[in-house]
């Protein structure tokens, strides 16, 4: 095969461990190579052209040597990261995944990303077609929403609120409310006739909560005292708390919370990044409450995007304007190590997203 014929990939590895410090941009290297053959794609395999990259807290895990239940393989040193993205395919030996299809995919943060063993239903992939009208942003509705919104940030706020079973008329806390699940969370439990509170570490972010989002009180867990902001917020007691932030918020809410509260445990970035663990106190209110605790992770709950539910509930509200969710989208692949560290620091509001190539 004469190098003419490989097409240039650039793409962002793993360089070296954080472990338990900070993420620095010197975890992250850009090179670039000439390696991706369309001619080559076997029976079972797709080539993809990465549209949108996703930059979630959760690829920080697999920066971090040891611990956390990640695969070994999203580890390795000096190969791509894992992300999630949309792309379109561009070679393909699947016929459920025809050249031209886009995709909703676990791909590398790189140009170009060869996805094999699609033949073989032992292996687990990670990839779903967009329905047809993703395509059109006609409507208000950005295909890059399709990993924000209507992608995993937005499958974990509307599975979450279930798993919750949030009723009508009670009070929700969401922790990290500005982020790409708290903003959705927020927004859908107002639809749903609950008064909701939530907390962002800066002012502006706060005034979008209340102003734009439709919070019903938010504050700067920055500047205010968290236990101080959550009465004054909310004087009647809060019954759920949407937690993404674990740490010494969790351990506020083990006390604040109403008897019979319910909790539940997406994520906790407070704790995510090097941070030495928060030493929780207020356990023993767990039993003497009555409070339950409800761990959740999007994968026990991909029948909403198989059957269509999320998508048919989520995109009807985002054309009318009735949920206003906030992205951040940057060009340029060579820009994510600067880009990763800035979302992980709250430097950015909303879902942050790195846009690689126009459809
Ligand atoms: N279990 C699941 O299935 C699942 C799915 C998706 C996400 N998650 C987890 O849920 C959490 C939120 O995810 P996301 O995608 O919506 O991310 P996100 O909230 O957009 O994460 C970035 C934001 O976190 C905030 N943050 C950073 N350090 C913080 C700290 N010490 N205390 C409070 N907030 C801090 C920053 O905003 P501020 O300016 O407000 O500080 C930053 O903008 C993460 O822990 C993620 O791993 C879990």
């Amino acid at each position: 095969m004469s190098s003419n014929n490989l097409l240039s990939n650039t793409r962002v590895v793993r360089a070296s461990y954080a472990n338990k410090s900070h993420v620095t941009k010197a975890q992250f290297r850009v090179e670039t190579h000439r390696d991706i053959d369309l001619g080559s794609v076997k029976p079972g395999e797709v080539i993809l052209r990465n549209l949108y990259l996703s930059l979630d807290p959760y690829v920080r895990l697999t920066l971090d040597e040891t611990g956390a239940n990640v695969p070994a393989a999203w580890r390795q040193l000096n190969v791509p990261f894992y992300g999630l993205g949309i792309a379109e395919v561009v070679a393909s030996g699947v016929v459920k995944y025809p050249v031209g299809a886009l995709v909703s995919v676990n791909t590398g943060y790189e140009q170009y990303t060869r996805v094999s063993g699609l033949d073989d239903p032992k292996t687990q992939t990670d990839i779903r077609m967009l329905p047809a009208h993703a395509r059109d942003e006609s409507r208000g509705v950005p295909l890059s929403n399709y990993i924000s919104a209507l992608g995993m940030p937005g499958l974990t706020a509307y599975a979450g609120l279930k798993v919750l079973g949030v009723q009508s008329g009670k009070t929700i806390f969401v922790g990290s409310a500005a982020g790409g699940v708290g903003q959705l969370v927020g927004q859908l439990a107002k639809i749903q006739g609950l008064t909701v509170i939530g907390s962002a570490g800066t002012d502006e972010k706060v005034a979008c909560l209340v102003e734009k989002q439709h919070f019903d009180g938010a504050f700067n867990y920055k500047t205010e005292n968290i236990r101080e902001a959550l009465t004054r917020l909310a004087p009647q007691g809060i019954d759920y708390y949407y937690d993404t932030v674990g740490g010494e918020t969790l351990d506020i809410m083990l006390d604040l919370i109403n008897e019979k509260g319910k909790i539940l445990s997406v994520g906790m970035i407070s704790q995510e990044n090097g941070e030495e663990a928060y030493p929780i106190r207020n356990l023993r209110l767990i039993a003497s409450k009555g409070v339950s605790i409800l761990g959740f992770i999007y994968w026990h709950h991909l029948e909403y995007f198989e059957n269509g539910e999320l998508d048919a509930t989520l995109r009807p509200l985002l054309e009318r304007k009735e949920i206003y969710y906030r992205e951040e989208v940057f060009e340029g692949i060579e820009n994510i190590p600067e880009h990763f560290v800035n979302m992980l620091e709250g430097k950015y509001a909303g879902k942050v997203i790195i846009k690689i190539a126009d459809l």
